[in-house]
């Protein structure tokens, strides 16, 4: 396949999970030489906090795993981000119905809850830490890790050569 896979992730805010998954996804890809195949975004369903960096607590956790969101900056989805994405990908229930109330007639690619390629996730969401805790960032990163590992099998099997 010539054309890049492209993923979006979106949640409400693009200044803690989203960032998080954009990140992690993006390192993942890298370090499995993808970049060339897999093209990754991230989005917020809402605007307050456009043009901005990742909360700092998401950045100063995922640095701790070796992960850096500082290049980051948030924005909102768009109407043109259904033709521009094959996969986009919902932190929870609420971010999911957002976009499908946006998502056009004819849009032929995979929107669904990040954790549904999880396994055990079917229906799972990842809770928004923004209002809580330490726990709550180190528990996005968990949920986070755990299912970009499951997406990139999916995409690779999907859409990539092995020969690549
Ligand atoms: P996110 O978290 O959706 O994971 O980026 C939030 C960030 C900001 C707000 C809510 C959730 N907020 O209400 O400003």
């Amino acid at each position: 396949m010539s054309q890049k896979v492209s993923v979006l992730f979106v949640c409400l805010g693009n200044i803690c999970r989203s960032p998080t998954a954009h990140g992690i996804f993006e390192k993942l890809v890298e370090q499995h030489d993808l970049q060339d195949h897999i093209e990754i975004d991230s989005a917020g369903t809402g605007d307050w906090h456009i043009g901005k960096s990742p909360d700092g607590r998401a950045q100063i956790y995922a640095q701790k795993r070796g992960y850096d969101l500082s290049h980051l900056r948030a924005r909102q989805i768009a109407p043109s981000d259904f033709a521009d994405f094959d996969y986009i990908l919902a932190m929870d229930a609420q971010n999911l119905a957002d976009i499908q109330l946006m998502q056009p007639e004819g849009y032929s690619g995979h929107i669904s809850l990040f954790l549904d390629f999880l396994q055990s996730g079917q229906g799972q969401e990842v809770p928004d830490p923004y209002y809580g805790g330490d726990q709550g960032f180190e528990l996005v990163l968990d949920m986070v890790e755990q299912a970009s590992s499951n997406l990139l099998d999916h995409i690779v099997a999907r859409h990539i050569n092995t020969d690549h």
